[in-house]
């Protein structure tokens, strides 16, 4: 039987709207319109692609929203300089610089420059550090994108064995850390789940694969997950988003269709997940500055 799908795309636009209401809330109450500022440095064609469906998405939601473009050849200093700016831009609540950097920028510095109340990718040590001791000032856009999609479709991580494939800052470390949390008034997005962390160096990975209720692909390696590494039944999500040859491909195989319980698809899935977590989060960067 074919495994139902986890349609991102649906769930995502109905909390978009959600979303949006809250923000013409906050309008009619007269409070500034929440604001992202998006940098985008260079002309990696993923990124553009990202930033562009950013941009677009906070426009149908009410969002203020403007894209910083600068050249490939931006020195450090520069970008610096424009994150200070809009570190101290009221109408800014949050502000996302587009990974990865040009070579001659040490992503590590421009992370740290961001002030951690508008840093809305949840990427500054200060807000990693927040999220690990359980006490979150933001979720970082794709696990909790993930956790969502889970939630929302009615399949519970409490309890459940829970395998992450990928070991990423972005997705694969802080998912793992919030599927194992416990969820607190201040911390709900966590997962009560019994957790493994895999990835492409992980000895027999697809035993380790097989003991998951839940499966999380996120190594970035076009089809990693195959069939016989999933247990029939299980809930697969693939977080791969591998652009080859301008095609966007998935971390699992098309016939993990045929086994799994449930899979969402590439593109379609976590994508738009991901950019509505961001939307989220911008909103809730407001309410948290402004009130
Ligand atoms: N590059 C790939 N994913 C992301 C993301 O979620 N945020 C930022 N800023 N850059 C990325």
């Amino acid at each position: 039987m074919a495994a139902q799908r986890l349609d991102g795309k649906a769930l995502a636009a109905t909390m978009r709207s959600e979303i949006a209401a809250r923000v013409a809330e906050r309008a009619r109450a007269g409070k500034r319109v929440p604001g992202l500022a998006a940098v985008l440095v260079g002309e990696d064609p993923a990124s553009q692609q990202y930033v562009k469906n950013k941009h677009k998405a906070c426009q149908d939601a009410g969002l203020a929203t403007t894209v910083h473009r600068l050249p490939a050849s931006t020195t450090q200093a520069e970008l610096l300089e424009l994150v200070a700016r809009l570190n101290a831009d009221p109408a800014v609540h949050g502000i996302l610089v587009q990974l990865p950097l040009p070579k001659q920028i040490d992503d590590g510095a421009i992370i740290r420059a961001v002030s951690p109340s508008k840093d809305v990718d949840c990427f500054h040590p200060e807000n990693v550090g927040l999220l690990a001791a359980g006490h979150p000032r933001f979720y970082p856009c794709t696990p909790h994108g993930v956790l969502q999609l889970l939630e929302r479709n009615g399949i519970a991580t409490a309890g459940k064995e829970v395998v992450v494939v990928g070991r990423s800052n972005i997705v694969g470390k802080p998912l793992a850390v919030m599927l194992m949390q416990k969820p607190t008034a201040t911390n709900p997005a966590a997962g009560d789940a019994t957790v493994t962390v895999a990835h492409t160096r992980t000895r027999g990975l697809a035993d380790v694969c097989r003991r998951a209720d839940i499966l999380i692909a996120a190594a970035g390696v076009p089809g990693i997950v195959t069939a016989e590494m999933v247990k029939p039944g299980a809930a697969v999500v693939d977080v791969g988003t591998n652009n080859v040859d301008g095609r966007w491909l998935g971390d699992v195989h098309k016939d993990v269709e045929s086994v799994a319980g449930w899979l969402s698809p590439v593109p379609g899935g976590v994508g738009p997940m991901t950019i509505t977590m961001l939307l989220y989060n911008t909103l809730d960067a407001a309410k948290q500055i402004d009130g």
